[in-house]
């Protein structure tokens, strides 16, 4: 007898904590299990249809079951899924890095968002001598030791002084990470001028979050670690390859040192990649192993060649023409939906976001880093969302930001708008 879609939940939160996989925290009556995606699409267990407004975290930007990843995939596992060493498509995938991304001038792999953070810290770290990072309140990199201070403080304290998010951070990595505001040059300015000595990184997602940066922030970000000899980290792991082919850093026109890239880049398939200066890079040559600032990186399966196949199928996708026109458009269309509803109703909320990202905040204020956003209505975000999913858009409930993909079109975000007006009419 076929399971109900209720029986398949109950099973899952059996083995799962919440329920789900990480972050989605949906009440248990509400949760599903995916049996299949197509195109903008997720199908449960019953064959309830969603349309997706997550992909995979902003991963699947081509859409689900894209016919030619499925195929360079397909291709690729005929001749072996792993060999932990270079392959054809990873190096093909590395040179085309190498073009593509204005900083790189080396690659590693490794398999998530999460590990490329971190390893580009560590390579900042060891090259700099230096262990202390600059961090910017509320930024994500990713699940790591540092990824997580500061990531939702439930208290808003004095900067540069660390909060961690997650329990199980020691005290000394916790004291290797100075907070920063994101978009406010002066303080962040200061806290360097105070610590230059130990600093080796400002870790920064150029667009934080869906918070975009004001004129000059990211330039003024160059200038001061230039001047004070410290490593700029870009986390493109949400702009690489999303916000232009080259990322943030084509975009912005600032380059960093090194720039960890993820999501996106796999085209749904497990990825990581740290790409930036040689000489950094070159630290993690193991003709190195014993001196002084080389650096431990390995990665079972980084680079392997199934991912990078999938990889190069996304970015031969990418390269094609009015690929970013479109993801723009759609991006414009959804924020500018959002804006004529939220009018139409009367509520105050800001719509965040640039390029294909976009959130709805439900506050007053208009926000530029953590703090301006501390205030908002957490309570009607979370029915919003709620509203949304029971609706038939798939999202994490825990966050109002949305991906989109390539496939997304007029339908999908005409379809999103109309559920969230009739949402919104029933919160507010
Ligand atoms: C900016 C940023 N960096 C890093 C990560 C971590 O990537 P992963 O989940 O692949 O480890 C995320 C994930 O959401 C992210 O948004």
């Amino acid at each position: 007898m076929k399971e109900t879609a209720n029986k398949w939940s109950k099973r899952s939160w059996k083995v799962f904590p919440g329920g789900c996989l990480g972050e989605y925290n949906l009440p248990q009556d509400l949760s599903v299990v995916l049996m299949r995606g197509q195109g903008t699409r997720v199908y449960d267990t019953n064959g309830k249809e969603f349309v997706d407004f997550t992909m995979g975290w902003g991963s699947v930007i081509l859409g689900h079951s894209h016919p030619g990843i499925n195929e360079a995939v397909k291709k690729q596992v005929e001749k072996g899924s792993n060999f932990s060493y270079v392959s054809g498509p990873a190096l093909e995938l590395a040179e085309e890095l190498v073009r593509a991304v204005p900083c790189a001038e080396k690659v590693r792999f490794c398999a998530s968002g999460t590990e490329a953070t971190m390893y580009a810290v560590r390579l900042a770290r060891a090259f700099k001598r230096r262990d202390k990072i600059v961090k910017f309140e509320g930024a994500y990199h990713g699940a790591n030791e540092f990824g997580a201070i500061s990531l939702f403080p439930q208290e808003l304290i004095d900067f540069p002084t660390p909060n961690p998010t997650s329990a199980g951070i020691t005290e000394a990595v916790r004291n290797d990470v100075l907070i920063a505001p994101y978009n406010d040059l002066k303080t962040t300015a200061r806290i360097i001028e105070d610590n230059a000595a130990e600093i080796a990184a400002v870790i920064v997602e150029p667009l934080h979050r869906c918070t975009t940066p004001l004129a000059g922030f990211l330039e003024g970000l160059r200038e001061i670690t230039r001047k004070h000899d410290i490593l700029l980290v870009f986390d493109e792991c949400v702009t690489g390859f999303r916000l232009a082919y080259g990322g943030a850093q084509a975009y912005y026109g600032v380059v960093p040192d090194i720039a960890a890239l993820g999501k996106a880049l796999g085209g749904g398939y497990p990825v990581g990649a740290i790409v930036g200066r040689a000489d950094i890079l070159d630290l993690c040559d193991e003709a190195d192993l014993g001196q002084e600032r080389y650096v431990w990186f390995a990665s079972t399966l980084g680079g392997n060649p199934v991912t990078a196949a999938a990889a190069l199928a996304t970015l031969k996708e990418l390269r094609k023409p009015n690929t970013y026109e479109h993801l723009f458009a759609m991006g414009e269309k959804l924020r500018n939906g959002f804006q004529s509803i939220l009018t139409e109703l009367g509520i105050v909320a800001q719509v965040l976001g640039d390029g294909p990202l976009c959130a709805l905040v439900f506050n007053k204020e208009k926000v530029v880093d953590y703090r301006t956003a501390f205030n908002a209505d957490r309570k009607k975000a979370r029915k919003f969302t709620l509203g949304l999913f029971r609706n038939g858009i798939f999202l994490n409930p825990m966050s109002t930001k949305l991906y989109f993909s390539l496939a997304h079109g007029d339908e999908e975000i005409d379809k999103i708008h109309s559920v969230a007006r009739k949402v919104l009419k029933e919160i507010f």
